[in-house]
């Protein structure tokens, strides 16, 4: 298939862009490189053996541009990462979030349609869920309140995909709820590149571990959970990827809108993660117990069953591979694409 992938240069566009090579589809990316670099195609382009990822820097906001890349290609599909993710920012920046995010994703489902091209998997997250009253949690939880505008311009935008689906049957839309991805490639080459203070769990240990930073904060250790400390269904970020490849097919035989939930099934808590990380790479990751993170749940787990089942994919590697994998990441890029 000939596939348009917006925020292909980012981290979990970057590593889905070497499993669609793998599967056989041609790739065009999209990307304003807002929290990315070209560095990533580059490496995704040395991995798979090829010259160059074809690469325009469009921002999804920027109709004209999108328009004129539908006019001068053929898309079969998209598969749309392109978004502000992190979740603080979007506490004090809530226009921008809205604006990038509902706004770019609006424009670019007008574009698509415009030029007939309905087909589209969508990078959702568990975050819609909220402060979900059954774990494991299946697709057919309803979406709960969200803590922060990031989470709810991802609700939204499933509702408003929905909505679409229902007024025009041609449509065809997965929306993938990934839980927590973690990891990179196994080559060392491309991974996760935060800016400036990692806010999520995995980078923060690794950095950690390199000496980047003195200590883990742990967000709390007074949940109900087995050790008391935050507990989360962390998902290889290859198996997130091979997760999109299964989609793919899906949207050749499914109409409407579908909804998988990618996850592995199992939870672990921060302290679990650090001692597996401290273990498998033989290394130390000094924590200090802090207060709770606002916002935060005390546990969110997936069932996977119905990707298993409907997509035949399930996640593959195990807490060690994605402990290592980060971890060799990290140390073959401490400064991330920038060296
Ligand atoms: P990322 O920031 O690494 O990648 C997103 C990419 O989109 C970046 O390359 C960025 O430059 C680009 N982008 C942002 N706004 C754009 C715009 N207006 N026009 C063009 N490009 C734009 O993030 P990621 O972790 O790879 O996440 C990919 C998608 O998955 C996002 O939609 C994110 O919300 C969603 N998601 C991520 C997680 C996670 O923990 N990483 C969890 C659930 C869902
Ligand atoms: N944590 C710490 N210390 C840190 C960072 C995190 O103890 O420095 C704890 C958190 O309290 C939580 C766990 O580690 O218990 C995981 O936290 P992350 O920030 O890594 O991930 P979240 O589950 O909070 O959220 C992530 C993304 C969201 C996404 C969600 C589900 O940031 O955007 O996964 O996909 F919606």
């Amino acid at each position: 298939m000939n596939i348009l992938v917006t925020g292909g240069a980012g981290y979990i566009g970057s590593h889905t862009l070497v499993e669609l090579y793998k599967a056989g589809h041609n790739v065009l990316v999209v990307d304003n490189l807002c929290n990315s670099s070209r560095e990533s195609l580059r490496r995704v382009a040395k991995i798979v053996g090829i010259d160059e990822v074809p690469f325009r820097e469009v921002d999804i906001r920027d109709r004209e541009n999108l328009d004129l890349l539908f006019e001068e290609n053929h898309f079969d599909a998209c598969i749309h990462f392109a978004g502000l993710k992190a979740v603080g920012e979007s506490v004090s920046m809530p226009w921008e979030y809205y604006d990038n995010n509902i706004g770019g994703t609006l424009t670019l489902l007008d574009v698509m349609r415009k030029h007939g091209c309905k087909k589209l998997i969508f990078s959702s997250s568990a975050t819609v869920y909220g402060a979900a009253t059954e774990m494991p949690i299946k697709e057919t939880c309803p979406r709960g309140l969200c803590t922060n505008p990031y989470g709810w311009t991802k609700s939204m935008l499933e509702q408003v995909m929905e909505d679409m689906a229902k007024a025009d049957r041609e449509w065809r839309i997965v929306l993938l709820r990934y839980f927590n991805p973690v990891g990179a490639h196994e080559s060392g080459l491309i991974g996760e590149d935060p800016n400036g203070v990692p806010n999520n769990l995995m980078p923060y240990i690794s950095q950690v571990a390199l000496g980047k930073r003195e200590y883990l904060g742990v967000f709390g250790n007074d949940y109900e959970t087995v050790d008391g400390t935050g507990v989360r269904d962390y998902i290889h970020v290859m198996d997130l990827a091979a997760g999109h490849v299964a989609a793919l097919k899906a949207l050749d035989i499914k109409d409407g809108v579908k909804i998988y939930n990618l996850g592995t099934g199992r939870g672990y808590s921060v302290l679990e993660m650090v001692q597996a990380f401290e273990q498998e790479n033989g290394v130390k990751v000094p924590y200090v117990i802090q207060g709770r993170r606002a916002g935060d749940v005390a546990i969110c787990y997936s069932d996977p069953s119905l990707a298993q089942s409907e997509l035949g994919w399930s996640a593959k590697r195990g807490i060690n591979e994605m402990v290592r994998d980060s971890w060799r990441w990290q140390q073959m890029n401490p400064d991330g694409y920038s060296k």
